[in-house]
């Protein structure tokens, strides 16, 4: 019998979760079934159940189930318990569930794929909300030089540089308040979903610096765009995507598959 596997979303019709597990599954010839599943907004833990009952072995959580996927898992990592978020599922041999949050990795990979190393590095992250909170272990493991979170409420950095002070020093500011260069400025708002450009202060980019926007586009968002005409590079968020499928594959399957084609197929696909 096929592995099955499935992502949780609530709606979940525009998922590309399918579409990249089951490439990574033919890399290693894997036979793997993978399951776009809308769960009611009043029923995800009935609908985790349901799955579990049928066999499913794992599972990725997506909007508006992150949080509440907390609650279901009966071990949960250190990095999806500091991310206040579950992205994956998976059922143990003793048939409970394990929760683990694979987004910061998939950030990380993704930077490391691109030759950007933050280790050592200058970093900026605009914004404060759940996107942020969900890469921060992970990305302060890698030990920048430097991590400012300049949120436009920044209350909410704040918080989020305290809550993490343990795992390393953020600093949070106001936009406005920052006029440094930084190798890597890093766009974790919800700005990108409607094109604008969140606020920038006087922030710029370092020589042969990136402007990195978790959100993926098919064309240039406006802060990629921002970030060329700072003469810097610029990326969205695909490769993330991809990679945080890919650390999600690995719980499941103790396999690393390889991000790249898939990411070529998923680019072509969402450029067409
Ligand atoms: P998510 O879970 O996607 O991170 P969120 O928790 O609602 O969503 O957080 C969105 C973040 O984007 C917040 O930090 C928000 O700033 P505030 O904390 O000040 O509300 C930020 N944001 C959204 N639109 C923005 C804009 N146009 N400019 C700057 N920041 C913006």
């Amino acid at each position: 019998m096929s592995l099955l596997y499935c992502v949780f979303g609530h709606p979940i019709h525009h998922s590309r979760s399918p579409d990249i597990h089951l490439a990574f599954a033919r890399q290693f010839g894997l036979d793997l079934r993978y399951e776009k599943r809308e769960a009611p907004l009043d029923g995800f833990a009935e609908s985790v159940a349901a799955f579990i009952a049928e066999g499913g072995s794992g599972a990725n959580v997506t909007v508006p189930f992150k949080q509440q996927a907390l609650t279901l898992a009966g071990q949960v990592s250190d990095r999806a318990r500091r991310a206040g978020a579950i992205n994956t599922l998976k059922r143990t041999d003793a048939g409970d569930l394990y929760g683990d949050n694979t987004d910061g990795e998939g950030l990380v990979s993704d930077l490391k794929r691109l030759g950007i190393e933050p280790a050592g590095a200058n970093i900026a992250i605009l914004g404060a909300g759940g996107a942020v909170r969900g890469v921060l272990a992970p990305l302060l493991a890698q030990q920048p030089k430097r991590l400012v979170i300049a949120n436009r409420t920044v209350a909410r950095g704040e918080q989020l540089a305290q809550e993490f002070s343990d795992l390393g020093a953020i600093e949070a500011v106001a936009p406005d308040a920052l006029s440094d260069a930084f190798d890597l400025v890093i766009n974790g708002t919800s700005a990108s979903l409607s094109d604008e450009l969140p606020a920038l202060g006087n922030v710029s980019l370092a020589a042969n610096g990136w402007g990195y926007d978790m959100v993926y586009a098919a064309a240039p968002t406006a802060f990629m765009r921002w970030a060329s005409e700072q003469g810097g590079n610029s990326a969205d968020g695909l490769g993330m995507l991809v990679g945080q499928a890919a650390e999600s594959f690995y719980v499941w399957l103790g396999k690393r598959p390889d991000p790249e084609p898939v990411l070529l197929q998923l680019r072509k696909q969402l450029s067409a």
